[in-house]
């Protein structure tokens, strides 16, 4: 019985690979990271990242598939990372997928990235109560969106310049805590005081963000101040980080009324963050929605949950032998 979708994700700096049967139940996922490979270079290294792939994705998949203890007979489907991402590392997933569709004679799907992160919080168990409004913040994206269902989904917000944890990873190299930086940024905050008042742009109006004007105003502040308190700075930086999104989410919560909210993406980790939200939440009697880590961050299994959703719509992606043809976007 072909009852699972799999699911490849290599638009960043993690190959993952991932089982996924139509209620979004995960029966394997498998994520290699390459964070080590990067850290020396304080961000991602694309030319690395793209060499990685190609060196870990077919065990990846080997992996996979020996986790599930399933066969090729039992995949209904393949869903693959389209973009937005680096090009080198997308081209590595989509032949790899692409190559599999053709050997194995299946349909492959190319999938947006953004579209699996907003679906990714009801991977294993439904968890969003819809209507909902998904703030996605990683090192890659800061969006806000709004979704109905899990098939219709409404751009509300995104970033004109840096997402935020861009800002974080900057603030942190800035402040000499390596890379990832948020982690550390947010460790150090919490020695320090919030006494600079660092600014929140575009925090006005709509639901657009906007953060390389922050990041530069720690930048100048760390040149100019005499003798400048780096947790004192980290902590005005955070602050400042969580009032422009607790105040976008808020905005976004009284234009379209929603059941919940929904925070994904490595930023989610920050306890300072789920503390601001859950407090946001309570006083707008709105149900906070934060997933496991393992689905927030990148992984396959989003990719090939959402590959789900573009099968139940009764789409019906063109067989092989024509790979070519055969790829749609969704
Ligand atoms: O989703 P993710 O693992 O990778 C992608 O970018 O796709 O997100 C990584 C980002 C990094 O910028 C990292 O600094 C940030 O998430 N991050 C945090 C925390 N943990 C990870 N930012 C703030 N506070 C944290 N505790
Ligand atoms: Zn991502």
């Amino acid at each position: 019985m072909r009852n699972l979708v799999l699911g490849i994700e290599s638009s960043c700096d993690d190959t993952a690979a991932a089982l996924v049967d139509a209620a979004g139940a995960v029966v394997a996922s498998v994520k290699v990271a390459q964070t080590e490979v990067h850290r020396p270079y304080g961000g991602v290294y694309p030319e690395l990242a793209s060499r990685a792939h190609v060196a870990e994705i077919v065990p990846a998949l080997h992996q996979t598939l020996a986790d599930a203890g399933v066969g090729v007979e039992q995949i209904r489907a393949i869903g693959v990372t389209r973009g937005p991402g680096l090009i080198g590392p997308l081209l590595v997933g989509l032949n790899t997928a692409a190559g599999l569709g053709l050997g194995w004679e299946l349909p492959v799907i190319g999938i947006n990235h953004l579209r699996g992160h907003l679906r990714s919080a009801d991977l294993e168990e439904a968890r969003v109560k819809y209507p909902a409004t998904i703030l996605l913040v990683s090192g890659g994206h800061t969006i806000l969106a709004y979704m109905e269902d899990p098939a219709s989904i409404r751009l509300l917000g995104t970033t004109r310049d840096d997402s935020v944890g861009e800002a974080y990873d900057k603030v942190g190299r800035m402040l000499g805590l390596g890379y990832p930086g948020g982690p550390a940024v947010d460790r150090l905050a919490k020695t320090g005081t919030p006494s600079i008042r660092f600014p929140r742009p575009m925090i006005q109006q709509g639901l657009d963000f906007s953060l390389s004007g922050l990041k530069s105003a720690v930048s100048r502040h760390l040149e100019q101040a005499p003798d400048p308190r780096h947790e004192d700075v980290a902590a005005s930086f955070v602050e400042a980080i969580l009032e422009l999104l607790v105040t976008k989410c808020r905005r976004a919560l009284a234009e379209q009324p929603s059941q919940s909210l929904v925070i994904v993406g490595g930023v989610a980790a920050s306890p300072q963050l789920r503390a601001a939200a859950a407090e946001l939440c309570a006083e707008l009697d709105v149900e906070l929605c934060l997933p496991p880590l393992r689905w927030a961050t990148d992984n396959a299994a989003m990719i090939a949950l959402a590959t789900w959703d573009y099968i139940e719509q009764g789409q019906q992606p063109r067989p092989v032998p024509d790979v070519r043809l055969s790829i749609v976007d969704y």
